[in-house]
């Protein structure tokens, strides 16, 4: 059996964990890439080196892409993730990096679409949902192909700490994030569970509430510990659990962005954006994006989070209009 490809643009922190992730899963082949240097040829033999003691038989091979041409090994991946982008510093919000990632992104884009159009995308470099949208306009791939990142690791760390909260498996509770992956992000309470238990019948509106709180400060609160960076453990394996999903067509349902056409604009009031709702992630890629109902209180913060999309999303298209 041919194995699969799964080439990740980017081999900083959350690339490079990426990387080691789907290795040790043997989801796949795993090409790296990156533009500084030797530090995708590096950190790919790093982890090819290791995998003896852990039994899987994948190979993985770094490329630097200075020389654009290096991305002519993107050819026939699967999954193409991309990372590359800066990264978050104290103070800084997501979209301090709307333009320096738009052009890191449209480039890449570019990149992909010559080489490897028919592949299934998963953005990560943020602001993540803001970043599909630059993605797709420059690469002009299919937009069901393309997901990016945010309710995966959102919904992540909102499930940590309802589990810790509540000293229970993580396992079984059921909690997800919709809307940007941003600092107005909708942790969904009224949806989430401990094996079907409503929270609000298990903690106090003051403890979700903190919880809520920190799962929207989540990314910043370790962007305060580490001070020089950002998070990429979490993020690593939460995009590893979108890629398997689509290698293994496993279809799950998590909350990811996709991008809103058709009946499903019509029903969240939001048309041609990128926004994180529960999708169902398959060998096609997006599979299905499920509508659901808000009440008044869930549309309001659903509004403000689409406004906050909506508005970073004008800004990529004037970056993109005045660098034309
Ligand atoms: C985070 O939330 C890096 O955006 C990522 O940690």
């Amino acid at each position: 059996m041919v194995r699969k490809k799964i080439s990740v643009i980017g081999a900083g922190n959350v690339g490079a964990s990426l990387a080691q992730f789907l290795a040790l899963k043997e989801l796949g082949d795993v090409y790296l890439f990156d533009v500084v240097d030797g530090v995708p040829e590096g950190k790919a033999l790093d982890i090819l080196e290791g995998l003896p003691h852990w039994g899987a038989d994948v190979s993985v091979k770094g490329f630097t892409t200075t020389d654009p041409e290096a991305y002519k090994h993107l050819e026939g991946s699967d999954v193409i993730v991309v990372t590359a982008g800066l990264a978050r510093k104290p103070g800084m919000t997501r979209d301090d990096l709307l333009s320096k990632n738009v052009a890191i992104l449209t480039s890449i884009g570019q990149s992909v679409r010559k080489y490897s159009p028919n592949s299934r995308i998963v953005v990560v470099s943020n602001p993540a949902d803001v970043m599909a949208y630059a993605f797709q306009k420059a690469s002009g791939i299919k937009p069901e192909y393309i997901m990016g990142l945010g309710g995966s690791l959102d919904s992540a760390r909102f499930r940590t700490f309802l589990a810790e909260e509540l000293s229970v498996s993580v396992d079984d509770v059921n909690a997800f994030v919709i809307g940007g992956h941003g600092d107005d992000m909708v942790p969904f309470i009224r949806y989430s569970n401990v094996a079907g238990i409503p929270i609000t019948s298990l903690l106090s509106k003051e403890k979700i509430d903190e919880i809520v709180k920190r799962t929207r400060f989540g990314g910043g609160e370790i962007v305060n510990y580490l001070k020089t960076g950002s998070a990429y453990y979490a993020p690593g394996i939460s995009i590893t659990a979108m890629v398997e999903s689509i290698i293994k067509n496993k279809r799950r349902v998590i909350p990811c962005a996709a991008y809103l056409t058709g009946s499903h604009a019509k029903h969240y009031g939001a048309e041609g954006i990128f926004i994180g709702l529960p999708i169902k992630i398959g060998e096609n890629g997006v599979e299905e994006i499920y509508d659901m109902d808000f009440n008044s209180e869930e549309k309001a913060l659903w509004d403000k989070t689409v406004e906050s999309v909506q508005s970073s999303c004008k800004k990529v298209d004037e970056f993109i209009k005045s660098s034309n």
